[in-house]
């Protein structure tokens, strides 16, 4: 049987070299993505391998992966999630569950946030009924200040909910000192910035909770996937809870009676005895990964650190190409940090003599492709005219990434030669105006 594995899977890896024949890049015909999932040999072979042991539902592949991912980032816990925007939505609502006491979100408390990002840094907010309080970001580094937030702070704000955006931290320190000091909860969304540090330290350490999103834009894929990430045990134990349907038992799937208490305790109204597996201490949901994902997860994990260094040398090739190119705001990495980049972010100066959508538009008729700042100033958007929110201070620079900003990639499927396409196209555009 081992030995029908063994073949099946060289086979596996055969059919992958035969699959990935070596493509020359021809300049304004080959597409050059923003984004991409860099999958090899190895990935293929474990995805085969976990179809083969029939892994269909989460299980031993999704603990070792959290146990190995967390010790990557240097946190405790690591909950694998379906995707980054469950990961959020587990980390803000695990700060209303009532095992927190006093300390516990309610309806009608506040969470600053950017008003420029991405939808579902801020839609956990609104969906557990928490009022998003809006603060402008900076041009160049696309990042709020803890000045910002401090700034923003009334009597009802309970937690501040941030993204690394593009890939370049915040100032997580000084945030995080922030919260501790005015007792405030600070979730980090770090799905665009594994592999980030600032001031020496990975970014996804310096919240009570922290998210990260496997989807095949990111630094390290399962298809669809995203984990929330914690050094607090007590914090832990609600994200697992609400994820794993709200039940209050923490068995393994498989497992019965690890709390050697299954039939011997008494929670709410329940009958004394009731089956622990079957007692909800929270409102929760199923937001678990499988196997499948899980051994696709560690077959990347494993090329993490080359990823971040292809991401960061590509950042700075088209940033060392583009330096001095006129009319553009170019970006900038915020001090102290050192970024695994998401993307190569790009605002056409307000005033410029063209317009953003016609640099884009050349650039896409040269197969770059090009993405937006995410949804741009949020509270423009459609979903959110209905929806209770506070501002604090204006919206200038949100306003302008809306209007004049976009991004290019710089993920490990990108070579030398189509970067150093894009930044001659962005020149050749700019120069001539
Ligand atoms: C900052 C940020 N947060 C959350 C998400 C959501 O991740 P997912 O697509 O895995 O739901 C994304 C997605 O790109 C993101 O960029």
């Amino acid at each position: 049987m081992g030995d029908r594995k063994e073949l099946l899977l060289d086979e596996v890896m055969k059919y992958h070299q035969d699959k990935s024949r070596f493509q020359s890049f021809v300049p304004g015909v080959s597409e050059i993505w923003p984004s991409g999932a860099v999958l090899d040999a190895d990935d293929r072979a474990a995805l085969v391998e976990a179809a083969l042991e029939l892994r269909i539902a989460a299980g031993a592949k999704a603990q070792v992966f959290e146990s190995r991912f967390a010790r990557k980032l240097g946190v405790r816990k690591a909950h694998l999630t379906n995707s980054g925007s469950s990961a959020n939505l587990l980390a803000l609502s695990a700060l209303t569950s009532p095992t927190l006491e006093e300390h516990a979100l309610r309806p009608g408390d506040e969470v600053v946030t950017v008003a420029a990002g991405f939808p579902t840094t801020v839609n956990p907010i609104v969906q557990n009924g928490l009022v998003p309080v809006f603060v402008d970001v900076e041009l160049g580094t696309y990042n709020t200040t803890p000045e910002r937030v401090a700034a923003a702070i009334g009597p009802k704000t309970r937690a501040i909910m941030l993204a690394h955006t593009l890939g370049n931290p915040y100032q997580a320190s000084e945030m995080a000192e922030l919260a501790e000091e005015r007792g405030l909860f600070l979730v980090e969304d770090n799905c665009d910035a594994v592999g980030s540090t600032y001031r020496g330290r990975a970014t996804g350490g310096f919240g009570d909770l922290a998210t990260v999103s496997f989807y095949p834009a990111h630094h390290l894929t399962m298809g669809e996937g995203g984990c929330v990430l914690t050094a607090n045990l007590s914090l832990a134990r609600v994200v697992e809870s609400m994820r794993d349907w709200g039940r209050d038992c923490w068995c393994a799937p498989g497992e019965s009676d690890t709390c050697r208490k299954r039939f011997a305790c008494q929670m709410g109204d329940l009958p004394a005895g009731y089956d622990h597996k079957y007692i909800y201490s929270h409102v929760g949901y199923n937001l678990k990964t499988t196997d499948l994902q899980a051994a696709l997860g560690l077959s990347q994990l494993s090329k993490l650190d080359y990823f971040t260094s292809v991401r960061r040398r590509n950042w700075r090739r088209l940033r060392h190409a583009l330096d001095g190119a006129p009319h553009l705001i170019l970006p900038e990495a915020t001090p102290g940090s050192d970024p695994s980049w998401f993307g190569f972010a790009v605002t056409v100066e307000p005033g410029a003599p063209f317009a953003r959508r016609e640099l884009i538009r050349f650039l896409e008729d040269r197969k770059i492709g090009t993405r937006q700042m995410f949804a741009g100033n949020l509270i423009r958007q459609p979903a959110y005219q209905g929806v209770r929110y506070r501002v604090a201070g204006d919206l200038t620079a949100s306003d302008v990434i809306t209007e004049q900003s976009f991004w290019v990639g710089v993920y490990p499927g990108l070579s030398d030669e189509m970067v150093d396409y894009v930044a001659a196209s962005l020149n050749e555009f700019v120069r001539a105006r």
